[in-house]
């Protein structure tokens, strides 16, 4: 079932009035906001769809509620042209310009207002699509990445690898000299991991993968409780986990309150005493409430850009969708069985 129709020249945006199931992405016609200081407003022609935008709608993702709370229109990144500036900004430097922009909630719209340090130049040699498919997941990866310090040569083990932050970090970890091993949920999607270049793919809870050893320096683990405990017992000396999310609490959309209380009380608690016999280290991140760092983004994601323009990071799969089927998007992103990036478009 679609969103909710609406003439497709007309501004809009999907909101969630209260948490739930897909039908509480409703999209509905708006007043575009206008830039305050040092802000553009971009017109959007694509929209990035990522897990945590799923965990707006159930209800159960904490900045949303921090920041917004509901109703909330979810959503972190777009691809689109400025079509209005605000003050402290050159006017001439910025209208027509296509750009890559991050937005921290508000991005399922026709526009978005962000800070300018947050809208990233689009290579013209991208499509929206790519655009949209690029900075959440890229900057994710990076930043997990960055935690992670492995030294080249090292071998990484990636959960969830064929997924959107997945993706980059199997590409970012074979440009940094990492010897990457994959783990995803199903024997589909191997072929799509172990051609952008991680070294091997395991599927998850098979017999290859049941006998993994502690070989490794960093451990990528955004699954849930069970997973993060022995992703930990598969760390060599030296080594680190890194947490930055638990879409395995959820089932189909939903959270199985019963279950999921369960598999948290459950969950791994590391003694620093116990760190410290172990040598290995635990980081756990959210960039959500990272986004006060404009410049160390804007860096970052130039630094990224760059490695797209020369070939050294290409970009995942990507599927697209008319905006008003977003609540296609979010079913089939919450089924686990997706493969790269979900884009939802905004025809010009
Ligand atoms: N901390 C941060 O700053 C940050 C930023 C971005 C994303 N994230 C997190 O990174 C993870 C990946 O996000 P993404 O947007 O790139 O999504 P994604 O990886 O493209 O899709 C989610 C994948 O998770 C796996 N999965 C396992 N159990 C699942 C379940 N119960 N429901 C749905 N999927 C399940 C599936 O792959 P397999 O079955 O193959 O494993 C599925 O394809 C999410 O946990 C997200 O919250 C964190």
């Amino acid at each position: 079932m679609k969103a909710r129709a609406t003439n497709p020249s007309t501004p809009r945006r999907v909101v969630v009035h209260r948490p739930g199931g897909l039908d509480r992405l409703v999209l509905e016609p708006f007043e575009p906001p206008q830039p305050g200081p040092g802000e553009v407003r971009v017109s959007v022609r694509a929209i990035g769809v990522n897990f945590a935008d799923c965990l707006v709608r159930m209800g159960v993702y904490a900045p949303a509620k921090r920041y917004v709370d509901w109703p909330i229109t979810p959503g972190f990144e777009v691809a689109g042209v400025v079509d209005a500036v605000g003050d402290q900004l050159e006017e001439s430097d910025w209208p027509g310009r296509r750009v890559v922009a991050l937005s921290r909630f508000n991005a399922y719209a026709s526009h978005v207002v962000t800070s300018a340090q947050r809208a990233l130049t689009m290579p013209d040699g991208w499509t929206m699509a790519e655009g949209a498919a690029f900075a959440v997941n890229a900057l994710t990866a990076h930043h997990a990445l960055h935690l992670a310090d492995a030294p080249a040569g090292s071998a990484v083990l990636i959960h969830s690898a064929a997924g959107g932050v997945g993706h980059w970090l199997v590409q970012l970890a074979r440009v940094r000299g990492l010897a990457a091993t994959g783990v995803v949920g199903a024997p589909d999607k191997v072929a799509v991991v172990t051609a952008a270049g991680a070294e091997h793919c395991l599927v998850r809870g098979s017999f290859e993968e049941r006998r993994l050893q502690p070989i490794f320096l960093a451990v990528f683990d955004a699954h849930g409780p069970e997973s993060w405990r022995r992703s930990y017992g598969l760390l060599a000396p030296t080594g680190r986990l890194v947490v930055y999310g638990a879409h395995a609490l959820t089932r189909n959309g939903r959270i199985p309150w019963l279950r999921a209380g369960l598999d948290l009380l459950r969950r791994p608690r590391f003694d620093p005493l116990r760190l410290c016999a172990d040598n290995r280290g635990v980081l756990g991140f959210n960039l959500a409430y990272l986004f006060e760092q404009d410049a160390a983004f804007a860096n970052d994601l130039a630094e990224l850009r760059t490695l797209v323009v020369d070939g050294k990071a290409r970009f995942p799969p990507i599927t697209t969708l008319p905006l008003d089927e977003v609540r296609e998007a979010h079913r089939l992103l919450q089924s686990g069985t997706t493969v790269g990036k979900l884009v939802l478009e905004i025809p010009a």
